[in-house]
């Protein structure tokens, strides 16, 4: 199976980081009402190499700090956190930042009484299994659910009505979006649903009866990628059929699809499905997103183009469409959070 060979980044802004920890410190709150375990197996799947691969695993640790029970024997003497991507990320560079990670949680520490916290890496698709059965306790997964294990390009590159001869049909996108036609919509809808269901079979498995899964998600693809594509194809940058041809394997489901996926599994319950809309106000090159842009060029670009230079022709390219005047615009971003927890 061929994987995106690295994918977009959405900055981890204190707002958004919130809605997603929220969720996470009621999951380990729950957790340690239950019975809180002796050492708690804790995976970020699809931690990226930024600066906020070891984000999700910092707020799991203070969680846990916090919702410890005050009596000492039954408190949580360890925490393994396990780091998940695709074995091209470059853990190397999160390795790096493991010690000055555990330097700042062991100082947090007063009394040397807190637990000792373990940093592992598990290179591998979170599509399919990475752990060994009945380990995990508390899956976290912020903002990579998006990224499809395959674009489903036989239906996308299939001659239909609604295709000229020699014009692709997802003209103007390279995601399903406005305007893309149902047909592709519908492909993508299916590949999102067959992945996320893989994902949660696999969960399945690997978390404990009673352990919890909080993933986040955002609701709206980033049209702006389409955007800036456009325009390097009408400067003559890129191929105009290059373009076209470029379909990225990226879907935002709505809450409605992901509720509907999770029951049809059937292995977890679910305990919360809520939507987070964070105003995002001045300039859009001022966002958190912006910066993404250079990392998710240096993939998926290179891979279909193969143009020299394009991660930096696209900067340009990016730079010149946030400087316009649509990037005074506020806009609304919406992050979806779901808790879920594995039926016994
Ligand atoms: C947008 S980044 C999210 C980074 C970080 N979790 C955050 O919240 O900022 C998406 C990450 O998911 C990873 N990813 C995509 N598909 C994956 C898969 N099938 N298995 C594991 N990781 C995957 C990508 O390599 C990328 O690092």
């Amino acid at each position: 199976m061929a994987f995106p060979v690295s994918v977009c980044m959405i900055g981890g802004d204190g707002e958004t980081s919130y809605a997603k920890n929220s969720a996470m410190h009621e999951a380990i709150s729950h957790l340690c009402a239950a019975a809180m375990p002796r050492c708690l197996p804790v995976a970020d799947l699809g931690c990226s190499s930024g600066p906020n691969a070891l984000a999700l695993a910092s707020a799991a640790v203070d969680a846990v700090r916090r919702h410890q029970p005050s009596v000492a024997e039954q408190r949580c003497r360890e925490i393994s956190v396990y780091l998940n991507d695709l074995p091209n990320n470059d853990f190397n560079t999160v390795f790096k930042d493991v010690p000055p990670f555990l330097r700042e949680h062991e100082e947090a520490e007063s009394g040397g009484e807190g637990p000792l916290v373990m940093v592992f890496g598990a290179p591998g698709s979170f599509y399919g299994r990475l752990f060994p059965a009945e380990t995990l306790h508390l899956v976290c997964s912020s903002f990579s659910l998006h990224w499809l294990s395959q674009v489903n390009l036989q239906l996308v590159f299939r001659k239909n009505w609604w295709m000229d001869y020699g014009v692709l049909i997802n003209k103007g996108s390279v995601s399903a979006g406005r305007t893309s036609s149902p047909a592709v919509n519908a492909a993508y809808t299916r590949q999102f649903e067959q992945d996320f269901k893989r994902f949660l079979a696999a969960g399945a498995e690997e978390v404990v009866p009673g352990g919890w899964m909080v993933l986040s998600l955002c609701d709206r693809y980033p049209e702006f990628i389409a955007e800036i594509l456009q325009d390097m194809a009408s400067q003559g940058v890129l191929a105009a059929a290059k373009v076209d041809s470029f379909n990225e394997p990226f879907y935002s489901p709505c809450l409605e699809e992901l509720r509907g996926a999770v029951e049809q599994e059937g292995s977890f319950e679910i305990l919360g499905l809520e939507r987070h809309g964070i105003l995002e106000r001045g300039p859009r090159g001022a966002r958190p997103w912006r910066g993404s842009c250079a990392c998710w060029t240096s993939g998926l670009l290179v891979q279909h183009f193969r143009v020299e230079g394009i991660g930096d022709a696209y900067g340009r390219a990016a730079e010149e469409r946030f400087m316009g005047p649509a990037a005074e615009e506020d806009t609304t971003v919406v992050v979806l959070v779901v808790s879920l927890r594995r039926r016994k």
